[in-house]
């Protein structure tokens, strides 16, 4: 089965799943239904459509690690958000209202999970978000919790690559400044780029869904930057990249972890290669047996290389499971309090520790585009 088919499979008996399960009444506090009910926000469709698909695949990888908990079945209700802020909110009130879940697995773009975090507070359901980067997503929150490391991190190992490592002095930036990630993720750039002793010789914006970016790169060509950092979406991305490459600017290119998709090298084509990007997850650097497992199967199963989205997704998803099986029942506030306790949990991705921000502490992947696919550089530590 091609990939596209599997994953309308998925959708199809979630959402067969969600029809038959509307009518059972959930006890709080007690397990008494058939299944344990977790519910999946994630952008199956829409701008950023391969980042739901993604980490789609990878829970279901991680359901098949583990499909039970407290003596029932796992039951995944997914819900489309459609790479889209409102959506996400209308997902959140409906798997805790009419699905009654016990718990929230998404987004992945910082902006959507920033639309659910008020109503998991409001209603008390705990919330991981596997991907979502912007330091806001969680803050001040007491039940939204992520599995991944921040952009403050994320952005200074960008910067210091950039003048370390790449040796260049004069950096561009482009943000995408419909996304609170892509804005959050320029600054930090910025102020360690600076930091280091580096110039930040042009700093212009666009918006999601842009195709023409012809101003913003005209005017970082009259000044000459060394490197480019474009802080958005994989098809953004892509597309500034050509049209780079058509106007003939040299400069090299870094982006964070929104440029890891298939898409990136699909739509980008031979105006990405040599470019370098942040992530969280690459199979030459796994760091636990979990995470090995998880190549091998994600390998037998998809027939390709695993993405940081999937593991990430299936973080998420063993997080809540153990966090669920410590509490002992599907209480909220206990699965809540369980999730905070997590440390040192040998995940996928690598050993998560969750700090006092409910953010996770682990290493950044750099990797870079060559001959059209995602190559491995270098792990930094936080
Ligand atoms: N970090 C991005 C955000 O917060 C989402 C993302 C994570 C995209 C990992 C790709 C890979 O919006």
């Amino acid at each position: 089965m091609n990939r596209m088919k599997r994953i309308t499979m998925s959708i199809a008996i979630t959402l067969f799943l969600v029809g038959c399960k509307a009518e059972d009444k959930k006890e709080e506090g007690t397990v008494t239904g058939d299944t344990i009910r977790i519910g999946v926000i994630l952008s199956m469709t829409g701008g950023t459509s391969a980042f739901g698909q993604m980490t789609w695949n990878g829970l279901q990888v991680g359901k098949s690690m583990r499909s039970t908990v407290l003596g029932k079945e796992v039951e995944l209700i997914l819900v489309d958000n459609k790479s889209d802020k409102i959506e996400s909110a209308n997902a959140a009130q409906r798997l805790i209202q009419k699905d009654n879940v016990i718990g929230i697995i998404g987004d992945v773009a910082s902006s959507n999970s920033l639309a659910i975090a008020p109503i998991v507070e409001e209603s008390r359901i705990p919330h991981i978000s596997p991907a979502s980067t912007n330091p806001l997503v969680t803050q001040n929150r007491k039940y939204v919790f992520r599995a991944c490391f921040i952009d403050p991190f994320q952005g200074e190992v960008m910067a210091k690559f950039s003048y370390n490592d790449l040796k260049t002095t004069k950096a561009a930036v482009l943000t995408d400044i419909g996304q609170d990630y892509s804005v959050g993720l320029s600054d930090a750039f910025a102020k360690t780029f600076t930091k280091l002793g580096g110039r930040i010789v042009a700093q212009l914006n666009y918006q999601s869904g842009d195709q023409d970016f012809t101003a913003q790169l005209t005017a970082i060509k009259q000044t000459k930057p060394d490197v480019i950092a474009i802080t958005g979406y994989y098809t953004e991305i892509a597309l500034i990249a050509r049209q780079a490459k058509e106007l003939g600017i040299k400069a090299v290119m870094i982006a964070g972890d929104g440029a890891e998709a298939p898409e990136l090298t699909k739509i980008g084509g031979d105006a990405v290669e040599g470019l370098y990007y942040t992530t969280h997850f690459d199979e030459k650097a796994v760091l636990t047996p979990l995470g090995q497992r998880y190549v091998d199967l994600f390998r037998k199963e998809h027939n390709e290389a695993p993405d940081a989205l999937g593991a990430l997704g299936a973080d998420a998803y063993l997080i809540m499971l153990g966090a669920i099986e410590k509490a002992g029942s599907t209480d909220s506030e206990k699965i809540r309090d369980e999730i905070e306790k997590t440390k040192d949990f040998q995940g996928v991705t690598g050993v998560m520790t969750i700090d006092s921000n409910h953010n996770a502490l682990k290493s950044v992947v750099i990797r870079q585009v060559r001959s059209g696919e995602f190559v491995y550089v270098a792990s930094v530590k936080p």
